[in-house]
């Protein structure tokens, strides 16, 4: 058996994950669909636009982060939601802009047409920058607690955003296709296109709480590790599942020649990797003593997605 399996199932008596995941996606989407604009707001194109993305259906697996972390440190929902919708909004920007032409050309996103295709590129560049800028907005608007002031907030959020994290990955990426990469270069990419900013949403989770200096970096190591196995199994699923089940379109890494894990190490490996990485997150949540029920089950759902 292996030690992610020896943990608690995700559908223990004490702990349904499902459940936990709907509660949470529901929230997430109510405040959102308060934070954004309406549709009908002038230019109605662009909130049109960006609430289409948004509320497309994406798993919501950075707020659903954020607001465990949130409690696994004795903190409030509500006080953590406005970080929780701050990180889904660069997420679905940072989605928005992968899929345009100039990167990796996209046609569906959330079993939709990507924004780009119903909007036009000009719109969907300009519904991904809105939603960037929305997110600032909304993280300003959140409270700010003796530890983590405005300025740790969104110092946070623009580090793991900025062309040092999530954007130096999307370049590694783009300059990676078509070459010979390494495991290393890899791991550079990973941990700055995808990992960067879960980590961050589980760190503004515990900081919504007012964590203490050991608890932020306990989850640090978590939203790092969790960061890093939910790129490899996004990499694995687009080698082994269907356009349908992903709502994207499958088998696009090896068309454009992107550096991943199963086209460098094999798909066997790499799923020793996830599990790795994964069995790290969960040794990671030891000082929460079993406070972190929320965590480690959004761990353990995210290394055996099949989506
Ligand atoms: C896709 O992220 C992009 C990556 C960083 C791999 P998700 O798999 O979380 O996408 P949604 O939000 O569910 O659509
Ligand atoms: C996307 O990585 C990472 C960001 C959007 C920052 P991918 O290009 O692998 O994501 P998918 O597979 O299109 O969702
Ligand atoms: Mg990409
Ligand atoms: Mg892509
Ligand atoms: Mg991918």
């Amino acid at each position: 058996m292996s030690a992610v399996s020896r943990k608690k199932s995700i559908s223990s008596a004490s702990f349904n994950l499902q459940s936990y995941v709907g509660d949470c996606t529901d929230a997430v989407n109510r405040a959102l669909d308060k934070f954004l604009p309406k549709e009908t707001v002038a230019p109605p194109t662009i909130h049109k636009a960006m609430r289409y993305s948004i509320f497309a259906g994406g798993k919501r697996m950075r707020p659903a982060l954020c607001l465990a972390a949130a409690e696994a440190c004795g903190g409030k929902q509500v006080d953590a939601m406005p970080l929780a919708c701050a990180v889904e909004c660069i997420h679905t920007y940072s989605l928005i802009h992968d899929d345009l032409p100039a990167m990796d050309n996209d046609d569906f996103r959330r079993g939709k047409p990507t924004n780009h295709k119903v909007f036009g590129e000009g719109i969907a560049v300009l519904a991904g920058d809105a939603l960037l800028t929305q997110a600032f907005e909304i993280a300003a608007l959140s409270k700010s607690w003796p530890r983590y002031s405005h300025r740790e907030l969104v110092l946070e959020i623009a580090k793991a955003s900025g062309s040092l994290q999530l954007i130096a990955g999307q370049v590694a990426d783009l300059e990676g296709e078509g070459k010979k990469v390494s495991e290393a270069q890899l791991k550079y990419i990973h941990e700055r296109k995808t990992s960067a900013l879960l980590c961050c949403s589980v760190r503004l989770g515990g900081m919504s709480a007012n964590c203490t200096p050991p608890q932020l970096k306990a989850l640090t190591d978590f939203g790092y590790n969790v960061g890093l196995a939910f790129q490899v199994i996004d990499d694995i699923l687009d080698v082994t599942q269907t356009t349908e089940q992903l709502g994207k379109t499958a088998g696009k890494d090896t068309k454009a020649q992107k550096a991943t894990y199963p086209s460098i190490v094999g798909l066997e490996k790499s799923r020793a990797i996830a599990e790795q990485l994964t069995k790290r997150a969960f040794d990671a949540l030891k000082p929460f003593k079993g406070k972190a029920q929320a965590l480690e089950g959004l761990a353990e759902y995210l290394l055996k997605r099949d989506k």
